[in-house]
């Protein structure tokens, strides 16, 4: 089976001039096609002359779309998937308007309304085509991207949800103006991720733009999201899994404590904060396993810290082991676990040492809450030397002692 969909970047997508929605939408000969249009309250609230925009367009470009309804507001954020209404909502208005298979769900929003409506498109008459457009860094660099969608249950990440290509995703540059801080570094985790299991280089321009990112330097992070979405992309079009098949995905790598880490939370830390940390631990228990090298540790650490992320929260505990097997599950055969050789070299292991890792979290624990700087918990440790078997127990050594002398 193969399939097709288009990525573009853009402003203004509603602007009466930009015919970007109207040429992705529009079939030749088949006349003006239905759109609903399902918009995040989160951006409602910062663009409100969003909802009027869309309709001035429909009514501008009614020989290609037409819009099927009023546009439909959700709640914005984890609770448009943590609460099953919301889907309701989204297939009643699609009965209502009398969709059909090659009419338009446009999704407009965070990770979280594209994840939930894409699962009302992909259910209603069993597949409607999904336009999504992406309003957060996270989800115009990551999570609109992919072929995936879904909503939490039994407090569980995505435990509901499918597989469905959108027909085109649409990101929009200037929606991002107005996030919040939080939201604004957050998709920058989801970037260091991929950089670290695809392109080293990558690593490299935001390790040197961290200051900038933090900053709310727009241009480093056009390019943050750009190359993000290009290596997610380039990762479905040839990883040779798109629909995630066998037991590997690297793309979630950090993520099997991150997910855990969101439900602990009660969703109190956003994904990519989640994921930030979710990094940060299997990077650790990584050095620690004595499989990545010291000066790699000290690089990944230093750029999630110098963009902003805590490290730790009172909920990493013993209780976050639990989302390994969350994780196995969800992926399906065993174990299977990224971890890094490298910035750039992901590797598989299917055995997680479950004492290390709280030894990595109580490392984490000590250094955030005695707030040291990594440059003082380097200087304790030697210089690593010697065949990598040796190196395994003498990092043991030193990261134990490392946990014990703070
Ligand atoms: N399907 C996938 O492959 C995939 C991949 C990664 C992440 N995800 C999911 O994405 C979700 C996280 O998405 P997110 O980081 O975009 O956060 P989010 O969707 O939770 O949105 C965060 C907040 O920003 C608001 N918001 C959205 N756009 C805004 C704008 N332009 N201006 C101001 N506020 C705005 C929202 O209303 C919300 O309050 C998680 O549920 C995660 O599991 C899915
Ligand atoms: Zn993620």
């Amino acid at each position: 089976m193969s399939f097709r969909y288009q990525v573009h970047f853009t402003r203004d997508l509603f602007a009466p001039g930009n015919t970007l929605l109207r040429d992705v939408a529009a079939e030749p000969d088949k006349g003006p096609k239905k759109m609903l249009l399902i918009v995040d309250r989160g951006v409602y609230r910062h663009h409100p002359r969003v909802l009027v925009q869309a309709e001035e367009y429909a009514r501008r470009h009614r020989d290609a779309v037409t819009l099927a309804a009023r546009p439909v507001v959700v709640e914005g954020g984890e609770t448009a998937k943590n609460d099953p209404t919301w889907i309701e909502i989204v297939h009643k208005a699609v009965e209502k308007a009398g969709l059909c298979r090659h009419s338009y769900v446009a999704a407009v929003g965070g990770g979280a309304v594209i994840d939930m409506a894409g699962f009302a498109a992909a259910t209603a008459h069993r597949g409607i085509r999904l336009i999504r457009i992406p309003t957060t860094v996270l989800a115009q660099a990551d999570a609109a991207i992919g072929v995936k969608n879904g909503v939490n249950a039994f407090g569980k990440k995505n435990f509901i949800g499918t597989f469905a290509p959108p027909w085109a995703v649409l990101n929009d540059f200037n929606f991002l103006s107005t996030l919040s801080s939080r939201d604004w570094i957050a998709g920058v985790a989801e970037a260091v991720k991929v950089a670290l299991v695809k392109d080293a280089d990558f690593f490299g321009f935001i390790e040197r733009h961290a200051g900038p990112l933090s900053q709310r330097d727009s241009c480093a992070m056009r390019h943050v999201i750009y190359r993000c979405a290009a290596l997610h992309l380039e990762h479905i079009a040839g990883g040779g899994d798109p629909f995630e098949l066998g037991c590997s995905r690297p793309l979630d790598f950090g993520h099997w404590s991150a997910h855990k880490l969101e439900q602990l939370t009660g969703y109190r830390l956003n994904h990519g904060e989640a994921v930030a940390i979710g990094i940060a631990l299997d990077t650790i228990y990584a050095y620690r396993e004595g499989l990545l090298p010291e000066k790699d540790f000290n690089r990944i650490l230093d750029v999630l810290r110098n963009l902003g992320f805590s490290l730790y929260v009172p909920e990493l505990d013993a209780s976050v082991l639990g989302g390994l097997q969350e994780f196995r599950e969800h992926l399906g055969g065993r174990l299977t676990i990224m971890l890094l050789s490298g910035i750039g070299k992901p590797m598989e292991v299917h055995k997680v040492d479950e004492k290390g890792v709280l030894k990595c979290i109580e490392w984490l624990k000590n250094r955030e809450d005695k707030n040291a700087t990594f440059i003082e918990q380097k200087s304790r440790m030697p210089q690593i030397q010697g065949v990598k078997g040796e190196a395994v127990v003498k990092l043991r050594r030193v990261f134990d002692n490392a946990v014990d002398g703070i």
